[in-house]
């Protein structure tokens, strides 16, 4: 760790310096130097060489650690570019401290194919983040016949769903996992993992937000907690009958935290995520029936965001996700029970984890670096080591700036974020993607 530096400075190389580096080895002062893609050097504080590179970015008083890395974000490419693109997305991602995506498949057409893999990778090269496709489980995320999982998974895909919506047929789904459990080989020995947006449509549909109390106040149709917890109740046993892995998307409920818990504890093959809405806002959000707080699963009351919450502190939850779900203001101006569901997270996400959560920055960053990355199998190069040699993928984070949430200044040209004029403590300064800095003190660079 304690390196010797090159005291000449190479083209393009950047040091950041003064801050506390984070990452899965633990935390310790010292500046780091990174050019062409890589880490080249990390040098303790007391280390009496001064570090030397083209460009320096201050990074007193904050944490320098692994980009994050995001298992749920739809980019809406292709299909709505007017709410979003692959390319904005990416832009919005790095200023929120990510450094990796995984971009649902829900689009038009949906990923379900090598062309459309194909495309979205294009999309993503070259932009401010890397973003990786995942695929639908099922064609046209229909939940009827599989997609050509081989295929897309020597594209690289590694993650496959069908969110948006769970699949229904327990038999589709178990042929789903007999099918994946076979496919690691083809991609390097990546894990590939099937992921669940667990909801039981016979059970959900018709709401539009949590059934309970408020549901009944306001006279809108309910989706039961049930509606969530059988499926999740379902593919763990599935998990247990094919041997294969499941990731739980967006958990939402205690009694999911509840049965992921014990079917860790019972050693089976699970991970799970939950959103930064899912463990900060409620279903009495609703209450003036504004559509920014619709999405799927619906918000929760106060017992199931305090059993999110423990689940996260606890390691029950492996990964915290964004859900990033953006839609225009024309889709979204509908009265409640017809508006699209979905709400704004990348530029939000790590402020509202490090201001919300009652958790270390250490676990919160493996929350939202390492867990993912490995959950998505993007682990050769992101969530590493702060380390020489490691690839250069890093975000500077000041936990103690403070900051007011305004839709009108991110990235995204839709506006749909739940926290719009909240105080939130903790911002990004700088990002940098293979040593590149593609945010500086939290501006975007291109
Ligand atoms: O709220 C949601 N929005 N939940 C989903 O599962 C899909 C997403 C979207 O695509 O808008």
């Amino acid at each position: 760790m304690n390196t010797r530096l090159a005291v000449v400075p190479h083209s393009g190389t950047v040091a950041i310096k003064g801050a506390t580096v984070v990452d899965s080895n633990g935390s310790r002062q010292a500046d780091v130097l990174v050019g062409d893609g890589r880490i080249i050097a990390v040098q303790a504080a007391d280390d009496a060489a001064d570090l030397t590179a083209e460009r320096t970015l201050d990074a007193s008083g904050c944490v320098v650690a692994p980009g994050l890395v995001d298992l749920h974000v739809h980019l809406r490419q292709p299909g709505r570019e007017d709410a979003e693109t692959v390319e904005t997305g990416a832009r919005g991602a790095a200023l929120g401290g990510f450094t990796a995506v995984i971009a649902m498949p829900n689009t038009t057409p949906a990923i379900d194919s090598a062309a459309v893999v194909r495309e979205v990778q294009d999309l993503g090269a070259g932009t401010c983040c890397d973003v990786y496709p995942s695929a639908a489980i099922t064609l046209g995320r229909r939940g009827e016949e599989l997609a050509p999982m081989a295929e897309l998974v020597r594209l690289g895909v590694r993650m496959f769903t069908d969110d948006g919506a769970g699949v229904q047929s327990a038999m589709v789904m178990r042929r789903a996992l007999e099918y994946a459990s076979g496919l690691d080989h083809l991609n390097g020995g990546a894990a590939v993992v099937l992921a669940q947006h667990c909801e039981v449509e016979e059970l959900s549909v018709g709401g539009c937000m949590h059934e309970g109390e408020w549901s009944s106040r306001l006279g809108l149709g309910g989706q039961p907690a049930e509606a969530e917890e059988l499926m999740v109740m379902r593919d763990i046993a599935l998990a247990r009958l094919t041997g294969s892995r499941v990731h739980f998307q967006h958990l939402s409920t205690a009694g999911s935290v509840a049965m992921v818990r014990a079917a860790k504890q019972a050693g089976l093959p699970v991970t799970a995520e939950a959103t930064t809405h899912h463990f900060t806002l409620t279903d009495a959000c609703c209450a003036d029936y504004d559509t920014v707080f619709k999405v799927h699963p619906p918000l929760r009351p106060e017992a199931d965001v305090a059993a999110l919450r423990s689940g996260l502190a606890d390691g029950t939850i492996d990964a915290i996700a964004t859900d990033h779900a953006p839609h225009t203001s024309d889709d979204k101006d509908k009265p409640f029970d017809s508006a699209p569901p979905g709400m704004l997270g990348l530029e939000t996400a790590l402020a509202l984890a490090l201001t919300e959560l009652d958790l270390p920055i250490e676990q919160i960053l493996a929350l939202m670096s390492w867990q993912p990355a490995a959950i998505a199998g993007v682990d050769d190069r992101h969530g590493r080591p702060v380390a020489p040699g490691e690839p250069a993928n890093l975000c500077v984070i000041d936990p103690s700036a403070t900051w007011t949430v305004s839709g009108e200044e991110m990235a995204c040209p839709s506006r749909n974020t739940p926290y719009e004029g909240r105080q939130l403590k903790g911002r990004v300064r700088h990002t940098l993607l293979a040593s590149e800095p593609v945010v500086i003190n939290g501006e975007a660079q291109r």
